[in-house]
């Protein structure tokens, strides 16, 4: 089976109604980035940074996976695929794929707030952090989230998944956040590469990759009819 890594950001769920990071309406219009998604903003205030989080994830959880997620679930039964997205949502799972890496963590789970964490990840039950939860370690439990400052652990696994990639989809990324944009451009150079953004003109992507001017869900009608051509050729 051919190799399909597909790359998401938070374009993917734009349709699914979780805001993107971005765009003019964007998230981070309402939030200062250091005030809820710094190892700094952490330490000074705890409670803000958790309400920040719990609140991101009640609107996950009220929300659904879309076409696109859906269509990259159907996509196993043809390729080899895996996922791996800058998205802490949970919604690739939920709409049924099943080898996913999440880059910058899963909002779904907390960890350890410790300098020397334990590397569990703990299950939240329910959609809040408790103020008072503590890991087994004594310190208290985070949202398991990479913040800006911190290392990305998985981007060594994500970047050999990428080497080895047949198929490189990208999607709904602006890639303005590394070093997660790197593996966009870590395909070999006889992999199909495709991406797939509204706004793709605007991307600092090269001709190596065919762009799909549309929206996820709009736009992997286009990349299925792109893919069926292929596979006849
Ligand atoms: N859903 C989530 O989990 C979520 C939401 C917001 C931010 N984040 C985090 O923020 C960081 C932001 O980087 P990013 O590149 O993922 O997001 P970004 O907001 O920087 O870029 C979003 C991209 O999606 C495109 N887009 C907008 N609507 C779209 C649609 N309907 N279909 C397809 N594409 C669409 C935009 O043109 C843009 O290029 C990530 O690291 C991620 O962890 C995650």
């Amino acid at each position: 089976m051919k190799k399909v890594v597909v790359l998401t950001g938070a374009g993917i769920s734009a349709e699914s109604g979780i805001q993107t990071f971005r765009d003019a309406n964007g998230l981070w219009a309402n939030y200062a980035i250091e005030e809820v998604a710094t190892p700094e903003a952490w330490k000074k205030n705890p409670i803000v940074v958790q309400s920040f989080y719990n609140e991101r994830r009640k609107q996950i959880a009220a929300a659904s996976p879309n076409q696109a997620h859906i269509y990259f679930a159907a996509l196993e039964q043809h390729y080899d695929v895996q996922i791996i997205t800058q998205n802490i949502d949970d919604l690739h799972e939920r709409a049924g794929s099943t080898k996913i890496l999440h880059l910058h963590g899963n909002i779904r789970f907390a960890k350890s707030s410790g300098p020397q964490p334990d590397k569990r990840f703990y299950p939240i039950v329910g959609d809040e952090i408790q103020p008072d939860a503590v890991c087994d370690d004594g310190y208290p439990l985070r949202p398991h989230v990479v913040w800006f400052g911190e290392e990305v652990p998985e981007l060594e696994r994500a970047a050999r998944f990428c080497q080895q990639a047949d198929i490189l989809l990208v999607v709904g990324t602006s890639l303005q956040v590394y070093p997660a944009a790197s593996l966009a451009f870590l395909a070999p150079e006889a992999a199909l590469k495709v991406v797939l953004d509204p706004d793709c003109e605007r991307l600092e992507i090269g001709d190596e990759f065919v762009k799909l001017p549309y929206t996820a869900v709009e736009g992997v009608q286009v990349l299925d009819r792109l893919l069926a051509q292929l596979a006849r050729d």
